[in-house]
């Protein structure tokens, strides 16, 4: 069953594999989502800022060093891969911090939240949402 498997992905041609973009892809969990996107035979496009991710994480497509704040980035990037989906897992994710600085994290999974939708909407790529809703619950305290 495993090599079968093996076959299977042996016959991937990645030169014409749908791109996906993964914002948060040098992250702890869009790295993992990074490898099963490739390992299904679409081109993951990580997209992040690498605040608390690490470019050694990003092994299975190109790092776009892009802010989800820097809306004009994010466009250019969107018309370089015309993304067949986006799977969003950028964000600040500390919930004590999220606490004693709700601000920070509003402006960062809100509004940087916020551009991505837009962009999606613009180029008509489908989105995936991954925050915890406990990222947002600091920002009803404000
Ligand atoms: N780790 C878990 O167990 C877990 C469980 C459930 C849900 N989640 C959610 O999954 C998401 C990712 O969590 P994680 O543990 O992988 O965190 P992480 O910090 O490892 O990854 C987040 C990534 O997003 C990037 N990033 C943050 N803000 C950005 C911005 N403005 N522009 C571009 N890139 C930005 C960071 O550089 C980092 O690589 C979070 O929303 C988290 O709440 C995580």
């Amino acid at each position: 069953m495993r090599i079968f498997f093996q076959l299977q992905k042996e016959k991937i041609d990645y030169r014409f594999a749908k791109n996906v973009i993964v914002t948060g892809g040098a992250g702890y969990i869009g790295s993992h989502a990074c490898k099963a996107l490739r390992n299904a035979g679409y081109r993951p496009i990580t997209v992040d800022n690498l605040s608390t991710g690490w470019a050694d994480a990003v092994k299975f497509g190109p790092l776009e060093r892009v802010d989800l704040l820097d809306r004009d980035k994010l466009d250019q990037i969107f018309k370089k891969y015309q993304p067949y989906a986006v799977m969003h897992f950028a964000a600040f994710s500390q919930v004590g911090e999220s606490v004693d600085n709700p601000a920070k994290y509003w402006r960062n999974n809100v509004v940087g939240s916020l551009n991505l939708f837009e962009v999606c909407e613009e180029h008509g790529a489908w989105i995936l949402f991954f925050l915890r809703p406990v990222q947002l619950m600091a920002i009803t305290t404000m």
